[in-house]
């Protein structure tokens, strides 16, 4: 039924709307003549999601999407004794992330330590004392001392980046001023620099919760101080976790502002790590998750599926991506992890570039595979409406001037986080004319297909 809407729709549209030679609102490009490097699967990332034992999931749950960034520090162990270090109860917590990290060593990935949640910002109460209240940093020196002396021990060196502080501007994991925040990022900062053994190690950072914008002083103290102290991270986060229909919960806005934030402050040019993406509400499906892969792959940023759920579901499930309903069934995928298999294992070759539809909804990633196969994965964020697809520079690939391309469409149904998919769902070939080079074609986002995700297939004559 869906597979024949699509096809109905797609055909009329096709045959009944000429093709026009500007760029609509909804429109997004994808030009075959410019070339940008082999794919990297950087959006394949998830926070916490690792299970605490060894080998739980299996291995072609992470290499089918290729998952590479990995992001933890035992949040949310609230037994006695796995409380973190203000509670004196710092093995438990650090014996999870000494886990998750050799689980993200295995596939080859990168591991973001998670200080905070060692330390045990979800489990304060009204009398514990944070790092540096009236002035004492006894405590928190003493917890950075044993941290390094661990991570040396198990030898974490290799992949491992230092996330120094997760969204100091949130109350769930900082309670204090920003200034107490900017002392510990220059205290953390220089011990790590200062270890003979691990002043290579990646600082990143800020992983506010905000976006950055200039009327917000967690951002605008952030920028002075790493310029004035020197002690820029190694690598800008991000967290995109707001409204989806606001622009300034875009990487595309957040990349304009960081140019800005350079040239008025100096601050040294880094790249980007998306270490939470997919807010809470209405972008855990399909559509939205493809639409934040294609903005990650244009800014080139790596991107971390964020993780919305908690204590021991925290540590499974790969942020939402398989399921199992007990620890006796074998472990599922849902549709999210088929988009992710699909976007991991055919979308190799060569990316190309593209841009969004100006109005910011609609998105696309495509590449060009060794066997001339060209493959483009799109999303609308989480909106109902008919957006459109241009190909550009056709004869590239060597099409003709004009003709027909007759492309492939699947479709990545969403199930849910505790849905079953075995795969994409054939939505059927069509056939579109093109001329001047340019083809183009639209998308249905329909009510019923609100949280599909889209990938268009043709090959090179
Ligand atoms: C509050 O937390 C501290 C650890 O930060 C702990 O020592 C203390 O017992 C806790 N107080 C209560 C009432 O639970
Ligand atoms: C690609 O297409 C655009 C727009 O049609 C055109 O301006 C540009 O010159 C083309 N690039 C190449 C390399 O043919």
């Amino acid at each position: 039924m869906k597979a024949f809407t699509l096809g109905l729709l797609a055909a009329a549209a096709a045959s009944a709307s000429p093709l026009e030679a500007r760029q609509s609102q909804s429109t997004a490009v994808l030009d075959l003549a410019v070339k940008r490097g082999a794919p990297q699967q950087l959006a394949s990332g998830v926070l916490y999601g690792t299970p605490d034992t060894p080998n739980q999931i299996p291995d072609h749950f992470y290499t089918g999407p290729k998952l590479k960034y990995f992001r933890a520090g035992g949040a949310q162990l609230f037994g006695n004794g796995q409380r973190g270090w203000h509670w004196n109860e710092y093995p438990a917590r650090f014996q999870s992330t000494l886990s998750n990290y050799r689980t993200a060593r295995k596939y080859g990935g990168e591991f973001q330590l998670l200080l905070h949640d060692i330390w045990g910002t979800d489990t304060i109460n009204s009398t514990t004392a944070w790092p540096g209240d009236n002035g004492n940093w006894n405590s928190y020196e003493a917890f950075l001392d044993r941290l390094i002396a661990d991570i040396k021990a198990n030898d974490m060196v290799p992949g491992l980046k230092i996330d120094i502080w997760n969204e100091p501007d949130f109350p769930w994991f900082w309670t204090r001023s920003t200034e107490q925040w900017l002392e510990l990022w220059k205290r953390t900062y220089a011990k790590f620099r200062a270890d003979p053994q691990l002043r290579q190690l990646p600082i990143i950072g800020p992983s506010l919760a905000s976006r950055p914008t200039f009327d917000n002083p967690w951002w605008t103290k952030f920028m002075d101080f790493i310029v004035r102290d020197n002690v820029a991270p190694d690598q800008y986060t991000f967290h995109m976790l707001g409204d989806s229909t606001d622009r300034i919960n875009d990487l595309e806005t957040v990349v304009r502002t960081m140019d800005q934030f350079y040239s008025q402050t100096g601050a040294p040019r880094r790249s980007y790590s998306v270490n939470e993406y997919i807010n809470a509400g209405d972008e855990r499906q399909n559509s939205a998750n493809a639409w934040h892969i294609a903005r990650l792959e244009r800014y080139d940023a790596s991107g971390l599926r964020a993780n919305w759920l908690s204590e021991w579901e925290l540590h499974d499930f790969l942020a939402e991506l398989v399921y199992r309903p007990n620890a006796q069934s074998e472990y599922q995928p849902n549709g999210a992890w088929q988009l992710y298999n699909y976007y991991g294992q055919e979308m190799t070759g060569t990316r190309l570039a593209s841009t969004g539809s100006t109005d910011g909804v609609l998105d696309i990633f495509g590449t060009l595979s060794d066997d001339g196969v060209v493959r483009i994965l799109t999303g609308v964020r989480a909106r109902t409406g008919t957006w459109e697809i241009e190909v550009r520079n056709l004869s590239a690939l060597g099409f003709p001037a004009s003709g027909e391309i007759t492309i492939q469409t699947w479709g990545f149904d969403d199930v849910g986080l505790r849905g079953v998919s075995h795969g994409p769902s054939d939505r059927g070939q069509h056939t579109h004319a093109y001329s001047d080079g340019v083809l183009r074609f639209p998308i249905f986002q329909t009510a019923e297909d609100m949280k599909t995700a889209w990938a268009f297939e043709f090959s090179r004559p």
